[in-house]
């Protein structure tokens, strides 16, 4: 995991570093650091915790006496979270940041006598062998391709080595781009941020060895030109406007980004899907792939493909496939979610498929990730930045996605008729205005529903069909933002076992839409309801009967089934938020969380 940054020339290097490691504080912020260089030293400084204390204790370092900086900030895999083990790691000749893990630094550690055997954090093992390198070698370029041709694992890597006054950039597996012009240079993580300085970027290949030089750049590891791609600005996702929290605003975000990825989609994306994904989909079986709340978007497609097409479908784990036999006798297409592109359990369940030849779509929101460049197709999301840790927007749009592509499959494969394909579409294209009248309906609702749940101490989340992964989201977006305990089950399942956990204290949230399940989910409510639990009903149905200690919830708007997973999600995300406003909790950072998740 981790956020990096490097810059060589420019007048406001330090500064800019900072704003670029705060918007990075999406990838972890335990710890953080910067490295400065001037012209005979190399000064490092490092914080604990989040980057406005790195820049309390930078504010004495005036930009205009340095050239270059490098900088990190940290979500801890290898050693505690305490400053030695922030990064960067430096001496009078080095300093360098990792985001990744490097998987043999053990070996690494016991090999080299030099390389103390108290230290815990894997980059600090490789500064060490990298210094053992370069005291070894008399060129640093050749210490640095034998560090690239001994270290294993996923990582991207900034190096400033003061000898040769030189920058090297290594990859493998981690992404990281470089934009640069005429003679001042940003690198990053992430390459989104990049796009508000430069507008010409390069993404580093794996096993990339890219050395910066007095204004030259060159590849180490092969001849090949460095070709820098357009990156044009996007509008500024960090302004919160109004709201008090990103998640908020991106919560009341909804309806506008799902309006514009349905307008893409219906006149652009789509059109002629025949012709372009025919082959694709001429498939025995289809498997969804993601991880946490992704993952939920690929049960709610396993819904929607089952229901509209006639496909073999199922949904799978990222962090669970890869270590799972798959053939490679049947055609199997995977489709592959993620908001970031990056999660690194998705990334390699990709790689893993396709060793075994099976074709892959990615779904994703952000086009310039390591998985669009591992897929064979993209499908994006349209949802525009996510800056909150819990996703929201980007949530809806895959699901969005997902049901416009399980239609067109289903009309291409003639399982559903024009007629019904056009319902669908046409529910669709309604929906942006639903959802705007629902948050603003249902905000009040939440803020009250919000303060019952602060009287218990569990929270449970149970659904049948389709809102069983809609009540699984619900419970990750309420434990995630607000640390309640909290569960989501399938609400068939209770009397099979979960139920013994019912008591006074507990609270659940039973998501009943007005179906063929509605009589059925709505007994699972009576029968924690008998036994003192207490419960939230959400649904569309004029209630006759009532449970026990139910709370009386307005109806929410009518839903189809198509747009059943919009409807009752979005007021989950605003109880979860209110409640975790009430906790006081960091919701936009939730502890122990990263935005982006590149570990396995
Ligand atoms: C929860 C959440 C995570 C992500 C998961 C996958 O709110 O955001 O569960 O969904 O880490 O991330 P992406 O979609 O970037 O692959």
């Amino acid at each position: 995991m981790c956020g990096i940054v490097g810059i060589l020339k420019s007048n406001s290097l330090k500064n800019e570093a900072i704003d670029i490691l705060k918007k990075l504080e999406y990838r972890g912020y335990d710890s953080a650091g910067i490295s400065l260089f001037e012209k005979n030293r190399i000064r490092t400084i490092k914080s604990i915790g989040k980057i406005s204390e790195l820049e309390k204790k930078s504010k004495k370092f005036s930009d205009k006496n340095f050239t270059g900086i490098i900088g990190h900030t940290r979500w801890a895999t290898h050693g505690i979270v305490n400053r030695n083990n922030a990064h960067p790691f430096s001496d009078e000749n080095l300093t360098l940041v990792c985001n990744g893990i490097i998987e043999n630094y053990l070996k690494i550690q016991n090999r080299y006598i030099d390389i103390p055997s108290h230290i815990q954090s894997d980059t600090e093992v490789s500064f060490y062998f990298l210094s053992y390198l370069l005291n070894k070698y008399k060129n640093p370029d050749e210490a640095i391709k034998t560090f690239l041709k001994t270290i294993k694992g996923n990582y991207a890597f900034v190096i400033f080595i003061k000898k040769n006054n030189s920058f090297y950039l290594l990859k493998n597996g981690s992404p990281i781009s470089l934009s640069h012009k005429n003679k001042s240079f940003y690198v990053c993580s992430d390459s989104s941020i990049l796009s508000n300085y430069h507008n010409k970027i390069y993404h580093l290949k794996d096993g990339d060895i890219v050395k910066i030089n007095n204004g030259n750049i060159k590849k180490l590891n092969n001849n090949s030109k460095i070709s820098f791609e357009d990156n044009s600005v996007s509008q500024n996702p960090y302004d919160k406007g109004k709201f008090q929290h990103y998640m908020l605003k991106e919560i009341h975000e909804q309806p506008k980004v799902l309006k514009d990825t349905q307008l893409i989609y219906g006149s652009e994306f789509f059109i002629d899907f025949k012709a372009k994904f025919e082959n694709l989909f001429n498939v025995d079986k289809l498997v969804l792939v993601g991880c946490g709340t992704a993952y939920h978007a690929c049960m709610i497609g396993e819904y929607y493909f089952n229901k509209f097409t006639n496909l073999d479908v199922s949904s799978e784990l990222a962090s669970e496939l890869r270590y799972k036999n798959i053939s490679n006798n049947n055609k199997t297409l995977y489709i592959f979610i993620s908001q970031s592109g990056e999660t690194m359990d998705t990334l390699m369940a990709l790689k893993y498929i396709k060793k075994y030849k099976h074709r892959s779509i990615i779904i994703t929101n952000s086009l310039q990730s390591s998985m669009v460049r591992e897929a064979d197709v993209t499908i994006p999301t349209y949802a525009q930045k996510e800056v909150g840790v819990a996703s929201t927007k980007a949530f809806t749009c895959q699901i969005l996605s997902l049901a416009n592509l399980s239609l067109e499959v289903g009309k291409m494969n003639k399982v559903i008729s024009h007629i019904d394909y056009k319902k669908n579409i046409k529910i669709l294209n309604l929906l942006p205005v639903k959802l705007k009248n629902l948050i603003k309906d249902f905000t009040p609702i939440a803020k009250y529903l919000a303060k019952k749940i602060s009287l218990v101490n569990s929270c449970y989340f149970i659904g049948r069909n389709i809102s069983y992964p809609i009540a699984l989201e619900g419970s990750l977006k309420l434990k995630e933002i607000s640390y309640m305990h909290s569960e989501g089950f399938p609400g068939g399942e209770m009397k099979h076992g979960p139920i013994a956990l019912i008591d006074k204290d507990t609270m659940t949230v039973c998501i009943n839409p007005n179906n063929e399940l509605y009589e059925k989910s709505l007994s699972n409510a009576q029968e924690i309801s008998a036994r003192n639990g207490k419960t939230i009903i959400l649904t569309s149905a004029k209630r006759t009967k009532k449970a026990g200690t139910e709370m009386k919830v307005p109806n929410l708007p009518k839903e189809n089934f198509i747009d059943t997973p919009f409807i009752y999600s979005i007021p989950l995300q605003l109880i979860s938020y209110y409640f975790a406003l009430n906790e006081g909790t960091d919701i936009d950072q939730p502890r122990n969380l990263a935005k982006s998740v590149t570990v396995e």
